[in-house]
């Protein structure tokens, strides 16, 4: 492919998708809305974009209650469309789910009340999987021993560097309630972050796409696929709604992370064209390309089929 810009081609892609909140027997949340029918066309994109996606990260709250068919059904949806993909799906546990049936259903493992960290190669890139949660609790927290063990980790660079997931994001909200059920002690988790190879920590929880920096270090929240939260609902209430629902596509460069939010749904294409205009224009020289695609008096004519 030619290089049409001063940017490379992403060292890798990603896509990262949080709070599915699944219940057993595909209930509806709240009564009110499919879960699994917004997931299912979230990697319906996916699956159309034809990108080399090389992970699907989930970032908690996969099951709403923590029930057992909520974690069946999620895999049985995911794991079709993750090896359609030859993406690896990567699971991160939220304060909705529930340790034991989280390690035995997502990651095939024995039951165990231990935070679910795992870490995992994608092809140089290393993803942190970090267990943010309290059981009983629905605010977050980092042990100890957690920190230890992820220091440890982080003290051997990885070839692209480390992205961390974890459910609760290091950041403030606008949504002022939120506070309550923020990660704790987040000082603790920066003296570790901080001078790692750590280049992106992304997060969910927050049921809104978000965007800030901790220790140095972007970060990014994506929105929910079930229902999300209105930011600019009257100050002080909390309220979820139907829509908005998005899921973000992370590109990893040699010397940055891009995250780009995908809307989930199928809205009316009103314009646009086929790859046949990006394929005559790569054949192009670089001044013909401008000429063609930028002047504003390109006369340059597309492919009748495009
Ligand atoms: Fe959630
Ligand atoms: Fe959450």
């Amino acid at each position: 492919m030619v290089q049409l810009g001063q940017h490379p081609e992403p060292l890798h892609t990603i896509a990262h998708i949080s709070d599915t909140h699944f219940l057993d027997g595909a209930r509806p949340l709240y009564g009110a809305l499919s879960s699994e029918a917004t997931l299912q066309r979230a990697l319906e994109q996916l699956e159309i974009s034809g990108l080399d996606i090389e992970a699907i990260v989930f970032t908690g709250d996969l099951a709403d209650l923590g029930e057992t068919d909520a974690y069946q059904r999620l895999r049985a949806i995911v794991d079709p469309a993750a090896e359609r993909l030859g993406a690896r799906p990567i699971w991160v546990m939220g304060n909705h789910d529930e340790r034991e049936p989280f390690a035995e259903h997502m990651l095939g493992a024995a039951p165990s009340s231990a935070p679910q960290d795992a870490v995992y190669d994608v092809n140089g890139l290393r993803i942190v999987a970090l267990d943010s949660t309290v059981p009983g609790y629905h605010h977050g927290e980092l042990t100890a021993e957690q920190l230890d063990w992820l220091r440890g980790v982080l003290a051997e660079p990885a070839p692209h560097g480390t992205l961390l997931a974890l459910h609760h994001p290091p950041i403030p909200s606008p949504v002022e309630i939120m506070a309550i059920l923020e990660l704790q002690d987040q000082p603790a988790l920066e003296a570790v972050v901080r001078g790692s190879d750590v280049i992106g920590i992304v997060g969910g929880h927050l049921h809104y796409s978000t965007h800030s920096t901790f220790a140095g270090v972007p970060v990014a929240v994506a929105a929910a696929t079930c229902y999300t939260m209105d930011v600019l609902a009257p100050v002080g209430t909390l309220a979820g709604v139907d829509g908005g629902q998005s899921v973000h596509l992370t590109q990893v460069y040699p010397d940055r992370v891009v995250h780009s939010i995908v809307p989930v749904g199928s809205p009316p294409r009103v314009s646009g064209f086929s790859g046949r205009v990006l394929e005559r224009l790569a054949a192009m020289t670089p001044d013909a390309r401008r000429e063609a695609f930028s002047n504003k008096r390109s006369v340059w004519k597309l492919p009748p089929e495009a």
